[in-house]
């Protein structure tokens, strides 16, 4: 626009310098043709009566070139005006406006000009006797507002045609903008949906690179969901197969432990067989509860009102013994209305009861796990008008910050995190869990400081 704008100035000075050009060259050539004629009275004069008689020539002269403009006006060589003539008529008397520098200019041997506010052009020219003596100053007055209308019909032409041509070009760039980007909006939404694992058809109506682009991103998708799909499958198969050797295997090693009372070697190693096969049970246990939610759409779980302070209450009971052991304190902070004496508000939420506890005791695990001994937990329940706010807060070992995402995948165990047993299932499973609900789960920590998870659940 910007440059579009300087192109038009620029283009209508050069209209304006140039349409000046070709006036002031049309003036110069009427009065050469002026002065013609007045030289040719000039020359006559001197021819019949010998000596020049100025009042003579200038009347001669002004019937002559009378007509050649409005006004016309002759001069002497002291700038006194000797003669006038108005639309073609001869005036004795009058006080015509005067441009005197024009007179001196002429004088001195040039042509000057003026253009007035009215547009009219007084344009002066010398006048040469026979000794070449600068002796009379022809000036003539010329309207010109046809010539002013002429530039202001070219100029609106101008304008007319770079308004036009800006807003072709607007819409023009919109449409190609709009063209361009809304299939490039369409891959990058794509490839945001593929990076969140899921996987939905792309097609772009068009033959061109960005619709061989959209064909090739839909492949793509076709087969990493089926390889996701088949590795799923196959840790679902692995730990379905599992299940029941492993369970074999747990109640042997319990009968051994139990029967084992003589050597405490042997008791000892089959205590240790039985707490690895109670992990990889556990293990397997989640590894099937997630396939399950691979699987199972939403509906399939069974969902019903429950009051969450008791959830919570129940959960923190049961890990009660596992902070025990550790000396860590859990302290429950539920969100209370009104005065003191008054019950505690009851805080609903359409989940699965034994999902949700599922959930929450894997959270407070993780916060008596990577927490020192003797460090606090602090549960803490609360509301607004539509969700509920369940947060763990502890003061334990902490996340790095470019870990945060990452500790919510499968399988995954930030570095520090060798000071505990586990297997990187749990925050993914919760992460599952709370979304089957409608809900989400954020995590802020501080490396060393501690770790908050906050769970947030639609209120019902
Ligand atoms: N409260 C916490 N404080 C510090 N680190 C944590 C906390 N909770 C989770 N983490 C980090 O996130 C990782 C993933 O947690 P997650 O619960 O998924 O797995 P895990 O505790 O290692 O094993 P699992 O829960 O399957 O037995 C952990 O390995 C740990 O590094
Ligand atoms: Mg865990």
């Amino acid at each position: 626009m910007l440059s579009f704008g300087i192109i038009i100035f620029a283009i209508n000075k050069a209209i304006d310098y140039y349409s000046f050009v070709t006036i002031e060259k049309q003036m110069m050539e009427k009065a050469d043709l002026s002065e013609l004629s007045f030289r040719e009275v000039l020359s006559q004069h001197r021819s019949s009566s010998g000596e020049p008689q100025t009042k003579e020539i200038v009347r001669l002269a002004l019937e002559k070139l009378k007509a050649s403009g409005k006004e016309v006006r002759i001069y002497d060589s002291s700038s006194q005006l000797l003669g006038l003539a108005v639309d073609g008529i001869i005036i004795n008397e009058g006080k015509p406006i005067v441009f005197a520098k024009n007179i001196d200019k002429a004088l001195g041997g040039s042509y000057a000009y003026t253009v007035t506010e009215d547009h009219l052009l007084y344009f002066a020219t010398p006048i040469q006797d026979q000794y070449y003596q600068n002796a009379y100053v022809y000036e003539f007055v010329e309207d010109i507002s046809y010539f002013y209308t002429m530039m202001d019909q070219i100029r609106y032409i101008l304008f007319a045609g770079a308004g036009g041509f800006i807003v072709l070009i607007t819409l023009s760039s919109l449409w190609i903008a709009r063209n361009t980007t809304k299939p490039v909006k369409v891959l990058l939404g794509a490839v945001q949906s593929f990076s969140r694992q899921e996987f939905r058809r792309v097609h772009l109506k068009r033959k061109d690179e960005l619709g061989m682009l959209a064909e090739g991103l839909d492949q793509m998708g076709k087969q990493l969901h089926d390889y996701i799909q088949y590795q799923k499958q196959f840790v679902s198969n692995v730990s379905h197969e599992l299940k029941t050797p492993l369970a074999a295997i747990r109640g042997f090693s319990q009968y051994l432990y139990e029967e084992e009372t003589e050597d405490k070697q042997l008791h000892k190693i089959y205590a240790h067989l039985l707490q690895e096969s109670d992990r990889l049970t556990r293990l397997i246990n989640e590894l099937l509860l997630l396939s399950r939610f691979d699987k199972a759409g939403s509906d399939e779980l069974e969902v019903e009102r429950t009051e969450m302070n008791e959830l919570i209450q129940q959960v923190v009971i049961n890990m009660g013994a596992k902070a025990k052991e550790k000396g860590i304190a859990i302290i429950i902070n539920r969100a209370e209305e009104g005065p003191q004496d008054e019950s505690i508000t009851k805080i609903y939420a359409n989940v699965n009861p034994m999902l949700m506890s599922h959930a929450v005791a894997n959270l407070v695990d993780n916060a008596i796990k990577y927490s020192d001994n003797t460090s606090q937990i602090e549960v803490q329940i609360e509301h607004t008008s539509s969700e509920v706010v369940i947060r763990i807060c502890d003061q334990g070992i902490g996340i790095a910050g470019d870990e945060l995402e990452r500790v919510q995948e499968r399988f995954y165990r930030a570095k520090n995190a060798n000071t505990a047993n586990g297997s990187g299932l749990g925050l993914s499973i919760c992460k599952e869990i709370v979304a089957r609900f409608n809900g989400y789960i954020d995590i802020e920590s501080q490396l060393g400081e501690g770790t908050t998870v906050t769970i947030v659940l639609p209120r019902s």
